[in-house]
């Protein structure tokens, strides 16, 4: 029986240099002629995806419970072509999955609300703030990946490498909620993962230099490049 492809995601930090690491990792995947497909999320293509995109460059503004849905509905809305493509054999690189989902909403939920004034912070008050458990639920039983790769990096580092940019979540404060988050998220899906260590969350130091950070990217991906025996697991099942 031929092996399914393997599913990896990239995690990280606003400026971690993620995407670039990603697109490094495609390309050395396929000059060793292995077949990939990247994934990014948010995916700003489709009609939920242009209302993310609205949201992100403040253009309209939206209850956070209602984001955070969106992100999980633009999850789910691929979440069937992840599945047929690691069917296919090809090895899934994603650019953010459902922990940058949950990183952001519970990040964004937990700071103290600047003004009270408005109509949206007042109501958002009277709302619950957005939970682990809470956030995590819509995502349950989507595509888990076989190895998440977090990449993670000081917001004080971040800064030195040109500052945050224009959109709404890159500002310091809000990037140490979310790295904090991501340090419980880590934990909770290491604690899920298999005993043959399938469905790992590796940390991996990004204030590195570049190679530094490609190489050790490189050493955990290397393993699965041949596919996986195993049927794909479900989210936070
Ligand atoms: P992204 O397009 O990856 O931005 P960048 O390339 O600059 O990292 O993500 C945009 C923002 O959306 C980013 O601040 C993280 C946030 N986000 C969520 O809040 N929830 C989600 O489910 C995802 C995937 C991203």
């Amino acid at each position: 029986m031929t092996r399914r492809g393997a599913f990896v995601v990239v995690e990280g930090l606003d400026r971690s240099g993620k995407t670039t690491q990603a697109e490094i990792m495609r390309r050395r995947i396929q000059e060793g002629g292995r077949e990939v497909v990247c994934i990014k999320f948010p995916d700003r293509s489709t009609p939920i995806g242009k209302m993310i995109d609205s949201y992100l460059h403040s253009q309209s503004d939206l209850d956070d419970h209602v984001v955070h849905l969106l992100f999980s509905a633009n999850r789910w809305e691929f979440a069937s072509t992840i599945l047929s493509y690691l069917e296919q054999g090809k090895l899934v690189l994603c650019d953010r999955y459902a922990f940058s989902g949950i990183a952001f909403s519970v990040a964004k939920s937990s700071q103290t609300p600047i003004s009270t004034e408005g109509h949206l912070e007042s109501s958002l008050e009277k709302l619950s703030p957005i939970t682990l458990p809470w956030a995590r639920a819509p995502d349950s039983a989507l595509p888990s990946p076989d190895l998440t790769l977090f990449l993670d990096i000081s917001p004080e580092v971040a800064l030195t490498r040109g500052g945050y940019g224009e959109e709404r979540y890159e500002k310091a404060d809000m990037q140490k909620r979310v790295r904090n988050v991501f340090e419980e998220i880590g934990r909770q899906v290491s604690a899920n993962a298999g005993e043959a260590g399938d469905g790992r969350w590796v940390v991996v130091d990004a204030g590195r230099d570049m190679s530094a950070v490609t190489e050790e990217m490189w050493g955990h991906v290397q393993p699965l490049l041949d596919g996986v025996d195993s049927p794909v697991g479900r989210l936070w099942e």
